[in-house]
């Protein structure tokens, strides 16, 4: 009989959904979730988001601004499985922490408007999948809507994305004339009906194609139907989970998720056919999930998610092993034993304390300051996960602030924060500045702002003069020695305590890294 730890591990599915701003991210998470039984009455998200919205003015930025910048994690049962759900920033201001989620994740579900196609940012994001194939399935949206065919978006997820697909299930007109979705490999059709009350969608299912009932429902877009599918069968791939598991080609699905509907059928297959959590890279070795030595790493850090504790949460994905409450767990990087006594695992309703965890899970450690992103832990093996890096910001600021005597607060607010990896903060050698680096400039908003109402301090950021920053490293002690002294003026040091060499032009970069050849430039960090 395999053990318990195999059962467990063998039930996870831990996915994250990718998709441009609006194509139906959070529609579809909230219906996910209504499917999963964790909620009873769809609406209840974006209840919860104007609940919270009440206590946390991070919120009330997130409404104005009318984007999400919280990443969270849920996890509900479905029929035999546990679904990890990890939610991704939409903006793109916040790419970086949405890549790092995605190496946190086995699978992806891809979304996509109906009427707008393939788009920017769908595009970026499977360029991230890409890196580590990652296995992605396909939901096309809003099919209540008139869109494009959906024969030519299938053409141009193949084309522009560089996937095949196949189409699990078909849509039966759309728009006003949206009647329902045909599941190829089950022949049955399941009919749509646009009163649902917020509640899980229950509609007829038509046996076979041939049914005659169909053209009683249909009348002639039966017909229609029998046709299109002889051509789409004819034109495109039937489905491949081996191809799919090795994110060649993507399972597509049709739906419409304001309607509860499509979404049955997209989680009864997941269950099925996502993976199992995988096997992840370290610097030594590879460490397979069936390990029953634990291991896990850090993807994320956020601060103060519930601002009546003032915490800051470290999400870790487990890899291999058990997580019992109270165990004893080597954090690498310091080379310390640290007891895990509150761990955290995030439910869909709400937030509760781990008493087990198994691979795949996500469970939430309480930072205080001494976990950084990428941080593994363990049993006591000496491991590194890889692929989780900090890259380089293109935008600079120096933070000034209104009332110097709240220095103090400034630093601990700023370092609190950066720890989250959104920004990153550099104090240069030779001076007091404090520079935050950002990839995107809508940061610096959302950093003075949670300032200002999670460490009452009132900044503001000005332009300065840096360009481009890169982390410096040398086999060579005392060569690094010497480019510290007589590069000073450019050198600063991150809030993760890293050498930094910050340019003020590209050239003065350049002419840096010619003259000191021994010196390793590098434009990501990793872990942390
Ligand atoms: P996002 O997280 O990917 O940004 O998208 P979100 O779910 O917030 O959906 C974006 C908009 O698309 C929302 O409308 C949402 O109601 C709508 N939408 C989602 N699924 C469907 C669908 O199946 N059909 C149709 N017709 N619309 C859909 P909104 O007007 O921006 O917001 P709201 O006022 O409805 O909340």
């Amino acid at each position: 009989m395999p053990s318990k730890h195999a059962t467990e591990t063998a039930r996870r599915r831990t996915f994250a959904i990718i998709s441009h701003p609006d194509a139906g991210k959070t529609t579809v998470t909230e219906k996910l979730l209504l499917y999963g039984g964790a909620i009873q009455l769809a609406g209840t998200v974006k209840g919860r988001k104007a609940a919270r919205h009440a206590t946390s003015d991070w919120m009330e930025l997130e409404k104005e601004r009318g984007i999400s910048v919280t990443s969270s994690v849920m996890q509900f049962p479905y029929k035999d499985c546990i679904v990890n759900l990890l939610d991704t920033p939409g903006h793109q201001d916040f790419s970086e922490d949405t890549y790092r989620t995605l190496t946190a994740v086995d699978s992806a579900l891809m979304v996509i408007d109906v009427a707008k196609g393939v788009e920017e940012r769908t595009i970026k994001l499977m360029e991230v999948c890409r890196l580590r194939d990652t296995p992605i399935m396909t939901f096309i949206n809003k099919l209540d809507r008139e869109g494009r065919e959906p024969i030519d978006l299938l053409d141009e997820v193949e084309r522009v994305l560089g996937i095949a697909c196949a189409p699990v299930t078909w849509p039966i007109g759309m728009g006003k004339r949206f009647k329902g979705v045909y599941h190829l490999a089950r022949d049955a059709v399941h009919l749509f009906s646009p009163t649902h009350g917020g509640k899980v969608q229950q509609g007829e299912i038509i046996q076979g194609l041939d049914n005659p009932r169909l053209d009683e429902v249909l009348g002639t877009q039966a017909a229609e139907l029998r046709e299109e599918l002889e051509l789409v069968m004819g034109a495109s791939h039937s489905f491949d989970a081996e191809a799919y598991l090795a994110g060649q080609q993507t399972p597509v699905f049709f739906g419409s998720a304001i309607n509860n509907f499509g979404i049955q059928e997209l989680l009864d297959d997941f269950v099925v056919y996502a993976p199992a959590p995988r096997s992840r890279a370290t610097q030594s070795r590879e460490i397979l999930p069936a390990e029953e030595s634990f291991s896990g790493f850090v993807f994320k850090i956020q601060a103060n998610m519930d601002p009546q504790h003032r915490d800051r949460i470290a999400f870790m994905r487990i890899c291999s092993g058990t997580f019992r409450k109270g165990a004893k767990l080597r954090h690498v990087r310091i080379a310390r034993d640290v007891r895990i006594a509150d761990a955290l695992t995030f439910m869909a309703s709400e937030r509760e304390h781990a008493e087990e965890a198994y691979p795949g899970d996500i469970i939430g450690l309480h930072n205080h300051g001494t976990i950084r992103i990428g941080d593994t832990f363990t049993e006591g093996e000496a491991l590194a996960f890889t692929g989780i890096p900090n890259f380089a910001p293109e935008l600079f600021r120096r933070a000034q602030l209104r009332d110097p005597l709240k220095m103090k607060q400034l630093q601990k607010g700023l370092q609190q924060l950066c720890e989250e990896g959104a920004t990153q903060l550099f104090k240069p050698l030779t001076n007091n500045d404090l520079i935050l680096g950002a990839v995107g400039i809508l940061q610096f908003d959302v950093v003075a702002h949670r300032l200002r109402h999670e460490y009452n301090v009132d900044a503001s950021f000005e332009t300065v003069n840096v360009q481009t920053a890169r982390w410096v490293s040398c086999a060579d002690e005392r060569k690094l020695e010497e480019f510290r002294e007589k590069a000073a003026a450019n050198l600063s040091i991150d809030h993760g305590g890293d050498l930094v060499y910050i340019a003020p032009t590209r050239v003065n970069l350049q002419m840096a890294q010619e003259r000191w050849p021994e010196i390793t430039f590098s434009a990501t960090r990793e872990h942390g």
